[in-house]
């Protein structure tokens, strides 16, 4: 599964999407797929690109989804920041007062330039941020004012067939090439006393995510069959009607991790009241989550997987695999029409 379909985003979904394509394959004659823990849009993109359902995306983070909106609606708005240099100051600025700044800026400030896109910490060390930017400016828009004023940058040069490429055009291209060359000077200060520094500079994350962020502009369309929210979770359901939408739906659940404080929003989140709608509700619920209480039983991926193994691989790979896959839960609700696994595996 090589396409993409949201942003990089804490928890993403994005390299499960054959688990998700499973329970789009169990739930192909329902109408509706509800996303209720939307957060960087891999899930609910995946659905409208690959399924006939009319899609409900929500997360109570009404920056991450204001900033969905914006790319969604063409983000011409975005085009005119996106290539900016953010500081750590200003970062803390918009994380620190996010009433001052839109909805969908404060999504793209906290997602594309904080650590782990945590939403909440600077993306680069402190003793990192001017040389980083030094290369942002170089790759960004080929102005090597400030590589030429750090002695860290001694002796690189980059060859005119890369720098002459407009990066607003090519941006992938471009970072490529020049950090491509940029590996290679690292590789030459070996034994020097900034080649540990440099070493921590092989990557610029700020651009990677932020040429990520096409990937929903270019890949996501169908979007008559969206519907964008950014309410609580239980709000939401409380809030759809039970015969148009609710009995011909699927609802699938990625909600944060329990015992971490990850994300900005959901920290108190009440996983036992989450636990026991899931097992009450008479609508098909479908759970992503690494764990659940004792009474409820995941859908059984890991052994499918193992067992459909075609034995070439070491047991310590296939132990590795089995440690990545992410459990479902389903409520055994709704009607859901078997697929070749269930029928394989008896589910
Ligand atoms: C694991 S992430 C979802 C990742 C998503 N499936 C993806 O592929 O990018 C969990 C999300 O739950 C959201 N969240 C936390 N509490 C919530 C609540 N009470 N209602 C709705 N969303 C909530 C967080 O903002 C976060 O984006």
């Amino acid at each position: 599964m090589s396409k993409r379909y949201g942003i990089v985003y804490m928890g993403s979904k994005e390299k499960i999407l054959d688990t998700i394509d499973y329970i789009f394959q169990r739930e192909y004659q329902k109408k509706y797929f509800i996303d209720l823990f939307a957060g960087g849009f891999s899930v609910s993109g995946f659905a409208l690109q690959r399924t006939k359902f009319e899609v409900i995306s929500n997360d109570i983070n009404p920056y991450v989804m204001g900033l969905h909106r914006e790319i969604l609606s063409g983000g011409q708005d975005l085009e005119q920041v996106k290539y900016d240099w953010i500081s750590r100051e200003h970062f803390e600025a918009v994380r620190d007062n996010p009433e001052k700044f839109d909805n969908w800026y404060v999504g793209y400030v906290l997602n594309v330039w904080s650590f782990g896109c945590n939403q909440k910490d600077y993306l680069y060390a402190k003793d990192l941020e001017n040389d980083k930017k030094a290369l942002h400016h170089a790759i960004v828009f080929n102005d090597f004012t400030l590589i030429n004023g750090n002695l860290i940058f001694e002796g690189l040069n980059i060859p005119e067939t890369i720098t002459t490429v407009d990066f607003k055009k090519y941006p992938n291209t471009k970072r490529l090439a020049f950090m491509n060359c940029f590996k290679s000077f690292i590789k030459r200060q070996e034994g020097y006393t900034s080649y540990e520094q440099l070493r921590r500079m092989e990557q610029m994350e700020n651009l990677s995510q932020m040429i990520h962020l096409g990937v929903i502009k270019r890949n996501i369309t169908h979007l008559d069959r969206l519907c964008l929210f950014e309410m609580d979770w239980k709000e939401l359901y409380n809030g759809l009607d039970q015969n148009g939408i609710l009995n011909d739906a699927v609802i699938y659940c990625d909600p944060p991790y329990e015992d971490t404080k990850q994300y900005q929003f959901g920290e108190d989140f009440n996983y036992e009241e989450f636990w026991e709608w899931f097992r009450n509700s008479p609508h098909a619920i479908y759970v992503s989550s690494y764990k659940a209480p004792e009474d409820i039983q995941p859908i059984n991926f890991a052994l499918k997987q193992v067992n459909l193994d075609n034995g070439n691989r070491s047991n310590e790979r296939i132990t590795k695999k089995k440690k990545a896959v992410e459990n479902i839960y389903w409520n055994g609700k709704g009607n859901p029409s078997p697929t070749f696994l269930d029928q394989l595996f008896n589910i």
